[in-house]
């Protein structure tokens, strides 16, 4: 059971503000991984709600503070689209973001959904564990809630729930785009900071199931890092039915 000094829950007035918020996570995170460690380590999430949040990233304000030369980005999962295809994870963040920063090309990583799935899953793991010499720790991984519960690409009723030895595997959703690659718990469960961003209406009945609730319902409930914290960043009509 994740001990609760581990979670951190943030409700702020607008999607906006919660963006903010977590671009200055982000912003002080790095600066003070590149400090301490030398560099800073980053898995991005698709999906819509982090759309300001890149956006936010691209502004003067943080580009021109942000440690880009030092900063490496990965993705927590990705659809099995070539690269550039509009429901392609790495094309919001790449689009709405990497475009704009002095961020060298050698410091992102894509999953390389040119191979096929098992393939892309594989190397993607070999390159992780390369980059980080056998012990992957993202100093963020970055996350959504989608309204079934699932999370990267944690779908609800499927084997990869259950892996434990994988870092990243291939799956299968029902859902758009049904082939994917993902990050599985025991590499998620390892990063020094998860932050959850979850925004709207839709999502309220499933998030205070999730945070109030007990026991392993739903995907995103298998996220609760063992050394790390589990941040959750909420706009008010997603935190609406919190006790
Ligand atoms: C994906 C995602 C997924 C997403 C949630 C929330 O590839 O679909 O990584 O886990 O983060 O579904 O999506 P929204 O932000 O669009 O609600």
């Amino acid at each position: 059971m994740k001990k609760k000094e581990n979670v951190e829950v943030e409700v702020f007035d607008t999607k906006v503000e919660m963006s903010e918020a977590a671009a200055d996570f982000i912003l002080s995170t790095a600066l003070k991984a590149v400090s301490v460690y030398g560099r800073f380590t980053i898995a991005l999430s698709g999906g819509s709600t982090p759309k300001i949040l890149y956006a936010m990233l691209a502004t003067d304000e943080y580009a021109s503070v942000m440690p880009w030369a030092d900063t490496y980005i990965f993705w927590s999962d990705e659809r099995n689209l070539p690269a550039g295809h509009e429901d392609y994870n790495g094309t919001l963040a790449t689009k709405a973001l990497l475009d704009h920063v002095q961020i060298p090309e050698k410091n992102i990583y894509p999953v390389p959904t040119h191979l096929s799935p098992a393939e892309a899953a594989a190397g993607y793991e070999q390159e992780i564990l390369d980059f980080f010499e056998g012990e992957p720790v993202f100093d963020i991984i970055l996350l959504g809630l989608g309204d079934d519960g699932h999370t990267a690409s944690l779908f609800p009723g499927t084997d990869v729930l259950n892996e434990e030895e994988r870092l990243v595997k291939e799956t299968t959703v029902d859902a758009k785009v049904s082939e994917r690659i993902t990050f599985t718990y025991p590499l998620i469960n390892e990063a020094d900071n998860v932050l959850f961003l979850v925004s709207g209406a839709s999502k309220a009945d499933i998030l205070s199931d999730i945070i109030n609730g007990t026991g392993d319902k739903y995907p995103a409930q298998g996220v609760a890092p063992a050394n790390g914290t589990l941040h959750w960043y909420l706009d008010k009509d997603a935190a609406s039915k919190l006790k």
